[in-house]
């Protein structure tokens, strides 16, 4: 049985029970339910220092919502509109008369902003200490891999030789800016929006400074239309979602092309991979697949997103009911794949001996023999192309760089000696980078020392 709706009032017939169920939002909205409680009781405070309810009455609202929230588990939402008319009727129920008075000079308008602010500040938080605990696995994972050597790739060609802990810090960089990224939404979503009524402002003085500060707000919304009709800070965490989730993907594509039986760099253990039901010998990456199948959700909702507050006239609609639709299953969806990343890794090892024949694939040193002659002299762009006619000697005569004899060396430089020969060690070729951020040693430890710093603070 639905219950008596708070604005039913000025209605002679009661709602169609499709329409009322169409129109219900209790359904995803009662997780919000501590964070209304909350507004409500800043709210209670705000009404009693302005002189709108007693001492005695705020008194009373307040013990009365403290009491709510430890009954959270035995209240029945299904008979509400949503979460708003469940707190407030609930608290009628609880301590009489005096509960009327709560929605005094607020708008279900400017509390479910405030609501879903709350919400998502706690739950962006936890989304960062997410990334940062799948940060700190990459980390680890480097930290024991930088004497392990991998082709890196462009146009997923061999290019040049970089350590796996290189590979697996690229990834670290881009959850850096992920973390970084949801701080500024976290800050764009910090913004007090009661106060506001339902678009024109409250006919009573509420302190504004003070529900902020209870709410735990560091801002306050500055014109009562936009606070009840901007939904920024959803599109913000839609699109941080979005393309924390592109990165995943990439790297849940790179888990899933390095496991293949043609690549076989890496190997994931058993209990991170599954079976065929009829193939008996399939070990398959769904969990990494699943990362990756995703993705599309994300993408999918920022759009939705988009759309819903594209062209909607202000000031409330109730289009925008379905914010929390979205924010509420992407934000599970993160945490699902957040958490599940990180196990993932740490279920993957390399393997040392299918990398080491990749790695001799010479032509990945191309660029250290142009650089040696560039070193003895040579323009580069003359370098480059001496050590390209080299490429094609190599490939007609199928000889590896390595076997070049010296007589051949000198038919395509002078400059060539005995000298050449140490090029073609995969040590040597990744600590001759010599910028910062690139694939030596020192740069490498440099970058996870960094990053277990940024972790830690
Ligand atoms: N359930 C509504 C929402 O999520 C609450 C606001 C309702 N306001 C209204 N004017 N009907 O948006």
């Amino acid at each position: 049985m639905a219950m008596k709706k708070t604005w039913e009032g000025r209605f002679k017939k009661t709602l169609d029970p499709d329409a009322d169920k169409f129109n219900a939002s209790i359904s995803f909205d009662k997780r919000l339910f501590k964070y209304d409680v909350k507004a409500g009781m800043a709210h209670a405070k705000a009404l009693v220092k302005s002189g709108i309810i007693s001492v005695k009455e705020s008194g009373r609202i307040l013990a009365g919502l403290r009491a709510l929230l430890k009954k959270e588990s035995s209240i029945d939402f299904t008979v509400y509109e949503d979460v708003h008319s469940a707190v407030e009727t609930e608290l009628s129920k609880a301590i009489g008369e005096t509960g009327k008075k709560l929605h005094t000079g607020r708008s279900r308008n400017d509390l479910v902003a405030t609501d879903t602010r709350m919400y998502m500040m706690d739950e962006i938080k936890v989304v960062m200490g997410l990334i940062k605990k799948l940060m700190a696995r990459i980390t680890a994972i480097a930290g024991k891999n930088t004497g392990v050597f991998m082709p890196g790739y462009t146009h997923l060609q061999h290019a040049q030789i970089i350590s796996a802990a290189h590979w697996m810090m690229a990834y670290c960089s881009m959850l850096k800016r992920d973390h970084d990224l949801f701080g500024f939404v976290l800050g764009r979503t910090d913004r007090l929006t009661i106060g506001s009524g339902a678009l024109a402002g409250s006919n009573y003085s509420l302190d504004r400074a003070l529900l902020a500060k209870e709410t735990g707000f560091k801002n306050v919304a500055e014109n009562s239309i936009d606070a009840v009709s901007d939904r920024d800070f959803a599109m913000d965490f839609l699109y941080a979602s979005s393309l924390t989730a592109a990165h995943l993907s990439r790297l849940a594509e790179e888990i899933i092309i390095y496991n293949s039986s043609e690549f076989s760099f890496i190997t994931i253990d058993d209990t991170f991979a599954t079976g065929s039901s009829i193939m008996p010998h399939k070990k398959n990456p769904d969990i990494a697949e699943l990362m990756r199948g995703k993705t599309g959700n994300f993408f999918g909702a920022l759009m939705a997103g988009l759309t819903m507050i594209k062209g909607l006239p202000l000031a409330y609609d109730k289009d925008m009911q379905e914010d929390k639709v979205l924010l509420f299953a992407r934000l599970d969806e993160l945490k699902a794949v957040l958490t599940i990343a990180e196990k993932l890794l740490a279920n993957i090892s390399f393997n040392g001996e299918k990398l080491d024949v990749q790695l001799e694939d010479y032509f990945m040193y191309a660029v250290d023999v142009a650089d040696y002659l560039v070193k003895k002299g040579t323009p580069f762009r003359d370098s480059h192309t001496i050590v390209g006619q080299m490429v094609s000697y190599s490939i007609d005569n199928n000889k590896p760089f390595p076997k070049f004899e010296e007589h051949e060396l000198r038919k395509f430089s002078g400059k060539f000696g005995g000298d050449y020969y140490s090029i073609f060690d995969p040590v040597r070729s990744v600590n001759s980078k010599l910028t910062s951020g690139s694939t030596s040693a020192a740069s490498v430890k440099k970058q996870i020392a960094q990053a277990k710093q940024f972790i830690k603070h």
